[in-house]
């Protein structure tokens, strides 16, 4: 997909300096509180699957920026009467709604907004099917780059759903742009990517946790597993679930990271999203940061 400038389906649709851009912006926000745009505008989340943290988050962000945030109910809509999803938008764009934020099942809608309507108003994608979810692998990798550990240097295992997680294929193009080399993709290999280096690959969780300074888990994303899945939680909670007890022996030093929503005790025990190691509060603090700064940088 072409690179157009205000645009965001993902990582690869923001330069370099874009992305500079945004972080530096994050930084400043992060230290000394958001600051409001001198533009006003009206910012619309359409949200075809459900979400708490990133639409929250987006709604929190363009407010502090001093945005006007419509509420879009996908129950309560004419797509209910028919009228199709791409209607909508520009029905929403001849009322003056210049940003958009997306989150659908599939890549096509907010590709399509972004080849015919680039030039009348903004868009950005919230999470498109299994493909990309830009703003979390920002979010990501800015909470990363607080660890003061370079980026050169940095080990991390993501472990988990990984088959069906649209934010581990965010995250890894972010990690060549920025140079995070050093990673693994732990899982059973029934969720593996389906195209991954095999060096990086684990199906064991204690080597593939060994000596890592962070550890990201995923979420076990049923809703997209197919229908003759014969996916068994108890042998999942037995040789993936987080617990003390690996991070004791594997990398004790190791921060945990999960971009929610959390199944408990299937993906990681409970106690462990609360130690003092835990960064997933401090992931989504900085999603309003990082949401703010995107939000900012394409509308500059
Ligand atoms: C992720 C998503 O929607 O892809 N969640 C999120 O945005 N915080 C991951 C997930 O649903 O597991």
């Amino acid at each position: 997909m072409v690179m157009l400038k205000g645009q965001l389906f993902d990582i690869e649709s923001l330069s370099d300096e874009m992305l500079n851009r945004i972080f530096e912006l994050a930084n400043g926000y992060a230290k000394n509180g958001i600051e409001r745009l001198s533009d006003s505008g009206f910012m619309v989340p359409l949200f075809y699957e459900p979400s708490t943290r990133t639409t929250m988050s987006f709604e929190v962000a363009a407010k502090s920026l001093g945005l006007d945030v419509l509420n879009f109910s996908l129950a309560n809509s004419a797509l209910k009467k028919g009228e199709s999803e791409l209607d909508t938008i520009e029905n929403l764009m001849a009322m003056g709604i210049d940003l958009f934020v997306i989150r659908h099942q599939s890549d096509v809608l907010i590709k399509t907004c972004i080849e015919k309507f680039a030039t009348n108003a903004h868009f950005i994608n919230a999470g498109s099917g299994v493909s990309a979810h830009p703003t979390q692998a920002l979010l990501d990798v800015f909470t990363l780059s607080q660890l003061a550990i370079p980026f050169s240097e940095l080990k991390i295992a993501i472990v988990g759903d990984l088959l069906h997680s649209r934010v581990v294929r965010s995250l890894l193009k972010l990690f060549k742009r920025v140079g995070i080399q050093n990673y693994r993709l732990v899982s059973p290999a029934s969720f593996a990517l389906d195209k991954a280096d095999n060096n990086k690959v684990f199906d064991d969780l204690g080597k593939g946790i060994t000596g890592v300074d962070v550890v990201m888990t995923l979420r076990v994303q049923k809703e997209r597993f197919s229908k003759d899945s014969h996916f068994n939680v108890s042998a999942y909670q037995q040789d993936f679930c987080i617990k003390k007890h690996h991070l004791e022996k594997y990398c004790p030093k190791a921060k945990i990271m999960h971009p929610g929503p959390i199944n408990l005790g299937v993906e990681i025990d409970e106690d462990l999203t609360r130690d003092k190691n835990a960064l997933i509060l401090t992931q989504v603090k900085n999603g309003v940061f990082v949401r703010a700064a995107l939000i900012k940088a394409l509308l500059e």
